[in-house]
């Protein structure tokens, strides 16, 4: 039988360091935390060769006092946790009184400290959790600590570090987010003696994050404020032109402190959704505060990982700071030729959108001939003026929504007399391939995919459109007949295709009755178009909003006009001018660009008329 033993001190300790001190990046977090918990309104940060031999973190805050110097090196020495009920509601970053005691088993560390109060500061030397000095120093106000050499002492880790450069790049994305993550702090880092970062402390989170980003990033954002049920949300969001590729640029800080949280990440893409392309993902950095009871920190030794009290609440601050914002701020289409060379690089997402676009759009109808959009197009002269929201509280409709179902929440979108706009002067130029319609006006070539406009147009007025949305009843109501599963799925959903304007009951024995569709499908392929829906909603976990979302979708698509039907020139002409005249209309409803614009300019210097 093998024998059980306490481990020596100097072996616990190396493994408690593990938890905490992977990478010369973990211990830059854990000291720059330590900086801010300190009050610091001004902090150095400097490494070399990637911190493998080198890493000092200076600041201006409270300091040490002597006596207590040893014992910031012990495992579970905080001045930041007195009592049980203190972990109910941490306020700091560090709060385990882990992270020096773990950063000195497995390096050489060296600290110089002065309270602002104290005349004479004090050097203290630990390497491998072995004192080696404590002295009388003279230094700035403020703490200093070196760290040298780490892993020195267990060279298996050591084995694990990556090449210099990356794990330098790593350090600067840690700065970086801290950085943005506390604006009201300066902030400068220093890598192999070149300056490579300063923020200027000013508490401005765009200056912040332009230092640390530069223009272009900074260029592509738009604020947002927002309060719900003393949860706030603050920050910046890339317009939905600027969706990136992968998630890399999305930061969000809870309380000061930079975490990962699933439930504002899918508060985030759920608001952008109906406005990127599928596959591209937003970009942000949002401050969430909250009342410190209402998270627990103490998941996850790396404190990155959080718990909400309650998640759903959080869910639709965000989801609501972030709506809100980019309705209100993502204005009128600028797709210059610089921004179309950037979607020819992107191929590969325009090739995936089109493809999910392919499984989502419906078959081909046949051709129409009557003049269809003219009695299909919202008529914006008719819709009465809403008062623009100006109370951060979303209104009554939008909480109960929220209240009212787990996860994703329908948003009313806001209501189209609001997003009219005087309508510019403009000369359709004619149509190309039966789908893309040439317009010029006022000094640009606009190209618009008539099939994704006209569509989205249609998804807005169905969303806008007072609940139920109109229907009308059939002159013959029509059977439908179904698999068993589908029958169900449609009989227990009545109630949203009811709001989706379609009437639907029972006929008996795996046969369902419609008697009202939405008016603008009153010629479809009824059968087809319900098939269609059953399909969905038996296969769908989906909550209501997003079913109603789905089925609205799916209207639209169905009654938009087709790329390759035909359309005469006083149709364009009227199209457009209903299109032009409310500058939402940007994406269809699977996030496609309806329109590209180029300016004259752009086109003159591509023909080599101007320089
Ligand atoms: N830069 C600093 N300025 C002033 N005091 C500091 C500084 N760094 C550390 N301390 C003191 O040393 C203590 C121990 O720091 P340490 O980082 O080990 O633990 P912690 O911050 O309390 O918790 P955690 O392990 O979660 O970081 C802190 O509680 C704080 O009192
Ligand atoms: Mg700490």
């Amino acid at each position: 039988m093998p024998k059980i033993r306490v481990l020596p001190k100097h072996i616990a300790d190396l493994i408690a360091a593990g938890e905490v001190v992977e990478r010369p990046a973990s211990v830059i977090k854990e000291l720059m935390e330590n900086s801010i918990d300190a009050g610091a309104t001004s902090l150095t940060v400097e490494i070399k060769r990637g911190g493998v031999t080198y890493m000092r973190v200076t600041d201006n805050g409270c300091g040490i006092a002597r006596e207590d110097i040893a014992n910031a090196f012990k495992s579970h020495a905080t001045s930041k946790v007195e009592s049980e009920e203190d972990l109910l509601s941490i306020g700091t970053l560090g709060f385990r009184g882990e992270a020096l005691a773990s950063i000195a088993a497995v390096s050489k560390v060296e600290i110089l400290t002065c309270p602002p109060d104290e005349d004479i500061g004090t050097i203290y030397k630990i390497e491998g959790s072995e004192e080696k000095l404590i002295d009388d120093a003279g230094c700035p106000k403020g703490t200093t600590i070196i760290v040298r050499d780490i892993f020195f002492n267990t060279p298996a880790r050591m084995k694990f570090l990556k090449k210099d450069v990356t794990e330098g790049n790593s350090v600067a994305a840690v700065v970086d987010r801290l950085a943005m993550s506390h604006p009201e702090i300066s902030i400068r880092f220093i890598r192999d003696d070149k300056q490579v970062l300063v923020t200027k402390g000013d508490g401005k989170l765009s200056g912040a994050v332009y230092s640390v980003f530069g223009k272009d990033f900074t260029n592509t954002l738009v604020e947002t404020e927002y309060e719900l049920d003393g949860i706030n949300v603050s920050g910046l969001l890339a317009l939905p032109v600027a969706a990136r590729a992968n998630r890399a640029m999305q930061f969000f800080f809870l309380n000061g402190r930079l975490v990962k949280s699933i439930t504002a990440q899918a508060a985030l893409e759920q608001a952008y959704k109906n406005s990127i392309m599928v596959g591209r993902f937003p970009a942000c950095v949002l401050n969430i505060e909250t009342p410190l009871e209402f998270v627990d920190v103490n998941v996850h030794p790396s404190k990155t990982e959080v718990r909400f009290e309650n998640e759903k609440r959080v869910f639709d601050a965000v989801y609501y700071a972030v709506k809100s914002a980019i309705d209100e701020k993502d204005r009128p289409n600028k797709i210059d030729l610089t921004m179309m060379n950037l979607q020819k690089e992107q191929q590969p997402f325009a090739k995936e959108t089109s493809k999910k676009y392919e499984q989502t759009s419906m078959p081909e109808l046949p051709k129409r001939n009557e003049n269809f959009w003219a009695t299909k197009l919202p008529e914006p002269q008719k819709s009465e003026p809403v008062p623009q929201r100006k109370d951060p509280e979303p209104p009554k409709e939008y909480r109960r929504a929220a209240e009212a179902t787990p996860g994703p929440v329908k948003v009313q979108e806001q209501p189209e007399a609001e997003q009219k706009e005087p309508v510019p002067d403009y000369r359709v130029v004619g149509e190309a391939f039966e789908t893309y319609i040439i317009v010029e006006c006022e000094g640009k070539i606009l190209l618009i995919d008539k099939h994704a406009a006209h569509e989205r147009m249609l998804f807005e007025k169905l969303k806008s459109e007072a609940e139920p949305v109109k229907s009308q009843v059939l002159l013959t109501p029509q059977t439908v007949t179904l698999s068993k599963e589908e029958y169900s799925a449609v009989l227990s959903n009545a109630e949203v295709l009811k709001d989706a304007g379609f009437d639907i009951g029972d006929f008996g024995a795996g046969t369902v009755v419609v008697r009202e569709v939405p008016v603008m499908l009153i010629d479809d392929d009824i059968t087809a178009l319900v098939e269609e829906m059953a399909g969905y909603l038996l296969d769908s976990k989906d909550p209501v909003p997003e079913k109603l979302d789905w089925i609205y979708h799916n209207t639209a698509c169905r009654a938009a006009i087709k790329g390759g039907d035909k359309t005469t020139r006083y149709e364009l002409d009227d199209f457009v001018g209903k299109l032009l005249s409310n500058p939402q209309i940007r994406y269809c409803p699977h996030g496609r660009p309806v329109l590209i614009e180029m300016s004259r300019t752009d086109l003159e210097k591509q023909f080599g008329r101007i320089v």
